[in-house]
């Protein structure tokens, strides 16, 4: 009677380990993160800036068109600040965060850079390897080192139409979620190192970046919601829905846009520089450290005018004529001409006085610079009128308590520092629908191991050490070591709703 009991509890358990993994599996993703230094603004197709280069990139383009352009995408802070999900200041910041997140999660973590290869094959080569690993979930982040010093645009190009091939040759272009990024030069932690990239304007730091996934219930379009590069970390965390595996409390500045992104809500308000400190739409600007003039530069050629007619029939076949075009889902004329206009900077050239108009504007620690970024995004026309001096000095505050004690766990700033801790958890805990469900099942199967546990006592089971299997298979010997495994999802969105409401 015993046994039969027994029997036909661990059919139950066999059926809801099924069901718990094929949920789990469903919403498992790979990562492959691109990222390219110095890839100027209007270096791509879909910021429709400049016209000579409209031609140069129709597998980025239409890679980017297929998901979702991220125009507001600030990338001060660069690779560490991407992997740390920290801003640079940050005290929190563990550079390895991102790289241990999913390799604790049993993915298969590779780093692949240019620049430890005498030759781009070899790279590509090493590439390809890393996408296909049978079975086995992978991180992949792609360094395509400095446009022109290490590699030329036309060849990356090449190189992500083969990864986005390989990936549908291999069949997890479904489940594999890809970024692109630009990002500043590597070297630029300093920013008074050299006066041509020391530039704060806003392409400086305002990066192209876009995001493709399959999962994403929004793509084909352009998204103007506010994101950091410290985001990313997050945001892949609520996309692969997976656990931290640590015992540390882990800190994070970034925000998890994914669920933004998916309903396309704002999450965040306000971005913190080394140099500016943008909020809500208006940026505060110190200028470079060095106090030397603030040239409008970087921005200078970005308007493409609009009796300047470019052939965007032309545009289009191009695009539709990448390589990659028939992996991705089908892609109208409209959705392109709309996504571009809409991807533009438009420096509005036209509504600034042009009697303030300055070539350069001095901004410095003294007497910082105040920009409306919706109507002047190219930083032409400082605000320093009266009516702004208010905004401008309490944005001053802000910034200066920043500087001075970085973020603080009572900070005001919205959503800008996040907290994540929990406790552990060593059973897969999905999401969505089936939690009521699964609640249930997971406490009859708790239910269910309690007996068997007694029975295995009772007939002097001689299993020391019990066994379970994570998300990647792997058997786990539960020890005393695996004991705490946060998650620290629930607690950001908490956050987020809470500092939202308070807005
Ligand atoms: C690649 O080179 C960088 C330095 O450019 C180095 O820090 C890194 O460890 C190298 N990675 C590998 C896998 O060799
Ligand atoms: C992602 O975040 C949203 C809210 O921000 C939350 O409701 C959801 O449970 C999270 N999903 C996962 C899988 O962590």
């Amino acid at each position: 009677m015993m046994l039969k009991l027994l029997a036909l509890l661990l059919q139950l358990a066999v059926i809801h380990s099924a069901i718990t993994r094929s949920i789990n599996e469903a919403s498992r993703s790979n990562v492959i993160i691109m990222h390219v230094n110095n890839l100027e603004w209007s270096d791509l197709g879909i910021h429709h800036n400049k016209r000579e280069n409209e031609n140069l990139t129709p597998n980025i383009d239409r890679l980017a068109y297929g998901g979702i352009i991220l125009n507001h995408f600030y990338a001060n802070g660069g690779i560490k600040s991407l992997n740390s999900g920290c801003y640079q200041r940050s005290s929190y910041g563990n550079p390895n965060l991102m790289r241990t997140y999913f390799e604790r999660n049993g993915y298969h973590v590779n780093s692949l850079s240019i620049k430890n290869y005498t030759n781009s094959e070899d790279f590509i080569r090493n590439i390809m390897t890393a996408i296909s690993h049978d079975n086995q979930l992978f991180y992949i982040s792609i360094d395509f080192g400095s446009l022109n010093n290490d590699m030329k645009l036309p060849v990356i190009d090449k190189v992500v139409g083969k990864i986005v091939e390989k990936t549908h040759n291999e069949r997890v272009l479904d489940n594999t979620i890809i970024i692109f990024l630009s990002l500043p030069n590597a070297d630029d932690d300093t920013i008074d190192n050299d006066p041509d990239s020391s530039s704060p304007i806003e392409s400086h730091y305002r990066r192209t970046a876009f995001i493709y996934s399959h999962s994403l219930l929004l793509p084909q379009r352009v998204s103007n919601q506010l994101i950091h590069i410290s985001d990313i970390l997050p945001t892949l965390v609520n996309a692969t829905d997976l656990k931290w595996r640590t015992r540390d409390r882990i800190y994070i500045d970034g925000i998890n846009q994914w669920t933004a992104l998916n309903k396309n809500i704002d999450a965040r308000y306000s971005i913190f520089g080394d140099n500016f400190y943008i909020e809500n739409n208006w940026k505060l600007s110190y200028g470079t450290s060095k106090n030397i003039l603030y040239n409008s530069l970087d921005n200078k050629g970005l308007e493409l005018s609009e009796s300047d007619n470019y052939d965007f029939k032309n545009y289009m076949k191009f695009v539709n004529n990448a390589d990659i075009n028939s992996y991705l889902d089908e892609l109208t004329e409209d959705k392109v001409f709309l996504m571009r206009n809409r991807a533009k900077v438009h420096c509005n050239l036209n509504d600034i006085d042009t009697s303030s108009f300055a070539i350069n504007i001095k901004c410095s620690r003294a007497t910082p610079c105040l920009f409306d970024l919706q109507s002047d995004p190219c930083e032409l026309d400082d605000k320093h009128e009266h009516e702004f001096d208010a905004r401008r000095t309490r944005m001053r505050t802000v910034f200066e308590d920043y500087l001075e004690n970085g973020l603080t766990d009572d900070e005001v700033h919205h959503g800008a520092h996040d907290e994540h801790s929990m406790t552990i958890d060593p059973i897969l805990t999905p999401s969505g629908g089936f939690s009521a469900f699964l609640t249930l099942m997971i406490t009859l199967f708790v239910f269910i191991f309690m007996l068997i546990f007694v029975a295995c006592i009772k007939e002097r089971c001689n299993s020391r050490r019990s066994v379970y299997v994570d998300k990647s298979k792997k058997i786990i010997y539960k020890d005393e070591s695996d004991a705490t495994v946060s998650n620290g999802v629930s607690t950001i969105s908490a956050q987020i709703e809470k500092q939202q409401t308070r807005l």
